[in-house]
């Protein structure tokens, strides 16, 4: 079955399609039938969601059913909605996306929030110099100097974009060892807007480029970094496992607490004396780096997400 049949009980208009399709992701247990159906049946004929439900009586040229057909199946058997459109939403903003980038979540919408609260809470630097090296050609101006950040395992941008683009003061190194997702970070910056005295970009290993580019630590450092553990995938939707980029899932040598871990024990040297970090977790990966921060004496905060699953660790210099 690929959802929208041809012949002669075929849909014809619309809101025949919609409906149709919806009804296949249904059978198909999607978590959101209706949504994806709007989404993608949309696309097709070159709507938003607003526009299919005030032309809901028009009936789909064969090329645009052709398409619609086409998304239809391929969402029925697994590839991400996200990827099929090519963009998804994220803190109220179109990324692009495809295979190689990690999809953006909702809940990393929360990392930006808090670093937008830290932002607020940091004093303007009395002495500019914090020039972070390979983000512009130029020095920045004092206005600009004020805020230095980096995002490590930037995917498709969207969280340094994000905050480059909701923090004016900020000066955001994007990093991705991934040159794929890199390129796509930077399509989006430039679709985006965002000032270029802003946000660079580097390609490399988040901890090796910090080092070269900011050697007395940045301000904001944020990171949602690969945190599963790849001998225990039963939580992941098979989709996810099927489509998105195994680098951006799996942590390093099976341990989901690296990165977390690693960023945790080189903060002296990661972040200026009144720098902070945010790192996104996993669903369970609290309560062992708050044992961790408890042993080495380390004060940590945890923020939990909409759904209360403890999301975010923030800890400073
Ligand atoms: C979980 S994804 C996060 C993507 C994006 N920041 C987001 O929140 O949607 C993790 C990203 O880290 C990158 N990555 C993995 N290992 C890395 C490393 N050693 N240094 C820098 N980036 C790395 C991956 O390529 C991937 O893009």
């Amino acid at each position: 079955m690929t959802g929208i049949q041809a012949g002669p009980s075929a849909p014809r208009t619309a809101g025949e399609v919609l409906a149709r399709s919806r009804e296949f992701f249904e059978t198909r247990g999607l978590e959101s039938p209706r949504m994806e159906a709007e989404l993608l049946v949309g696309h097709a004929i070159g709507l938003d969601r607003l526009g299919l439900y005030l032309e809901l009586d028009r009936p789909l040229d064969s090329k645009e059913m052709d398409t619609a057909r086409d998304l239809v199946s391929r969402r029925g058997k697994g590839e991400p909605t996200a990827y099929l459109l090519g963009y998804r939403e994220f803190y109220g903003r179109r990324f692009e996306v495809g295979p190689g980038v990690l999809i953006p979540r909702p809940e990393t919408e929360l990392l930006v929030d808090r670093a937008r609260a830290i932002a607020e809470e940091l004093e303007p630097q009395k002495v500019v110099g914090a020039f972070v090296a390979g983000v512009s050609d130029q020095p920045a101006t004092p206005e600009e100097r004020r805020i230095t950040a980096c995002d490590i395992g930037t995917g498709s941008g969207c969280i340094a974009i994000t905050v480059a683009l909701e923090l004016a003061l900020v000066r955001m190194l994007a990093i991705d060892i991934c040159p794929d997702a890199l390129a796509i970070a930077k399509v989006n910056a430039e679709t985006l807007e965002v000032p270029k005295s802003r946000l660079g970009f580097k390609c490399g290993d988040g901890f090796e480029v910090v080092a070269k580019a900011a050697p007395k630590g940045v301000d904001l450092l944020l990171s949602n970094p690969p945190y599963i553990d790849i001998d225990d995938q039963t939580h992941i939707a098979g989709d996810v496992l099927e489509h998105e980029p195994r680098r951006a899932l799996f942590s390093p040598k099976g341990d989901p607490d690296y990165w977390a871990r690693l960023l945790m024990e080189r903060r002296a040297r990661l972040l200026t004396p009144r720098g902070r970090a945010l790192v996104e977790l996993g669903f369970d990966q609290a309560p062992r780096l708050e044992k961790l921060a408890r042993d080495h004496g380390v004060e940590i905060q945890i923020h939990e997400d909409l759904n209360g699953i403890p999301r975010l660790l923030e800890f400073g210099h």
